[in-house]
């Protein structure tokens, strides 16, 4: 075990995979937040999220570094797939289909795709009958999760191997550290190795901001995750969710729209183009005057993707106490797709803190 508590304040995907990844190497874990996994928040991104992998470009740095942390995070998840299943991951087919793209461009190893499993551009005969604006279409292996379910794993996981959860909002990192130290009436600051921000869209960031989101979860099955990019930058995503969880239809994407109203228009364009994207989703028996469209629906939704300017915040810096203070937030639409590539990097700045030599923990004579 090594010296000093690391303390996590959140409980999204980021704070979770900090948790597991941190306890299973030997770190003591607090994890401190307002929401835990089973609560439901619209300003708790994660239990919303479909979730699917799906690649992005890789032109700049930046772009780069995210394709290493999905590289990282796809190889965790393809695992536990196989061998925890009841963790609500699964590996399954994607379909992606581009208004705007053309194949010999899109080939560029730059562009993000070429390198994932199985992956291959499709036939036109493969696309959908009646989508004549379709350019593109691709395919490769993805994954997909049930969110709800794959965060209560992930606490389960970390309480296995010590991690200590405690609900509290607090309005600083400072507040955080002396909660815990009150909670274990162990003064001291050194006691404490590290303090993990992963507070999603939390508080005070004024390059943070939230992008707007209405989904839909349905009954209907699909064995496959399916996109169309519509040429005006618009998506439609089909994400089906294992052990039971439906499927996750959607969506819109709006930033710094803070309206928690749901749109009937945005409800009736997304069942009317998912049925014209995959019609063998839905009921055939559906009559012309059904205004389901032949979807049998569990839940109309609004979320907030939580994000930043300058894209996610992975740094360190300390707190004005001293305690150093690492920042994993700013995930905005990408956080379980970089989960675990995030998590293992955060274990690196821990792993490399300096505790002070005359740090006032007991130490075991050897
Ligand atoms: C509809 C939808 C679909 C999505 N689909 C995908 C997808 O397919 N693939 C993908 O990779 N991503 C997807 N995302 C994005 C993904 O959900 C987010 O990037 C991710 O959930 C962010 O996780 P997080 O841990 O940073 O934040 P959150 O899940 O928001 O967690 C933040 C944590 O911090 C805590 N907290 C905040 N402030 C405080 C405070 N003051 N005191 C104490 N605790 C605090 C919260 O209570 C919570 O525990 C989707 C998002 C949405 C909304
Ligand atoms: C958390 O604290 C902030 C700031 O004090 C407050 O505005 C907010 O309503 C609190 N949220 C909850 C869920 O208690
Ligand atoms: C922690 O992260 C939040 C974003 O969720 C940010 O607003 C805040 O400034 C960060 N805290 C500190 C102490 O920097
Ligand atoms: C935000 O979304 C709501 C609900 O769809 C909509 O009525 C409103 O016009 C939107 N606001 C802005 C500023 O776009
Ligand atoms: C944090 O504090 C330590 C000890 O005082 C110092 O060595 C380190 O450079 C500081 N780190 C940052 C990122 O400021």
């Amino acid at each position: 075990m090594s010296e000093g508590q690391v303390i996590i304040v959140g409980a999204g995907v980021l704070g979770l995979s900090c948790a597991v990844q941190l306890s299973r190497s030997g770190h003591s874990v607090t994890v401190i937040a307002r929401d835990l996994p089973g609560d439901s928040h619209i300003d708790y991104a994660s239990p919303w999220a479909g979730a699917h992998f799906r690649p992005s470009p890789a032109k700049t740095p930046a772009e780069q570094l995210e394709q290493q942390l999905m590289r990282d995070t796809y190889n965790e998840l393809e695992v536990l797939a196989q061998e925890q299943p009841e963790s609500g991951v699964k590996i399954v087919p994607a379909i992606e289909y581009f208004d705007a793209a053309h194949a010999d461009s899109f080939l560029a190893t730059e562009n993000g795709y070429v390198d994932w499993p199985d992956f291959r551009i499709l036939e036109s005969e493969e696309y959908p009958a009646h989508h004549e604006s379709i350019q593109l279409g691709v395919t490769y292996r993805s994954w997909v999760l049930n969110s709800p379910v794959y965060l209560q794993w992930c606490q389960r996981q970390g309480e296995k191997q010590g991690v200590r959860f405690v609900r509290a909002n607090v309005t600083s990192m400072e507040e955080a550290v002396s909660l815990f130290q009150d909670k274990h009436r162990q003064g001291g600051a050194s006691n404490i190795r590290a303090v993990v921000n992963a507070t999603g869209r939390g508080f005070d960031d004024p390059n943070s901001y939230p992008s707007r989101g209405q989904f839909i979860i349905v009954s209907n099955q699909c064995d496959n995750t399916i996109s169309h990019h519509w040429a005006d930058g618009s998506s439609t995503v089909i994400i089906p969710r294992p052990l039971g969880g439906g499927t996750v239809i959607g969506g819109t994407k709006e930033p710094n729209n803070w309206s928690e109203d749901i749109s009937s228009a945005a409800t009736d364009t997304i069942l009317k183009r998912v049925g014209q994207l995959c019609p063998e989703l839905v009921n055939q028996e559906t009559t012309a005057t059904d205004d389901t469209h032949g979807f049998d629906i569990r839940e109309v939704y609004i979320a907030r993707r939580p994000m930043r300017r300058g894209g996610l915040r992975l740094e360190q810096e300390n707190t004005s106490q001293g305690t150093p203070l690492i920042h994993c937030y700013g995930a905005g639409p990408s956080g379980f797709k970089i989960s675990w590539g995030v998590a293992k990097k955060v274990e690196l700045m821990v792993s490399n803190v300096q505790m002070l030599v005359n740090d006032p923990v007991d130490v075991s004579p050897d």
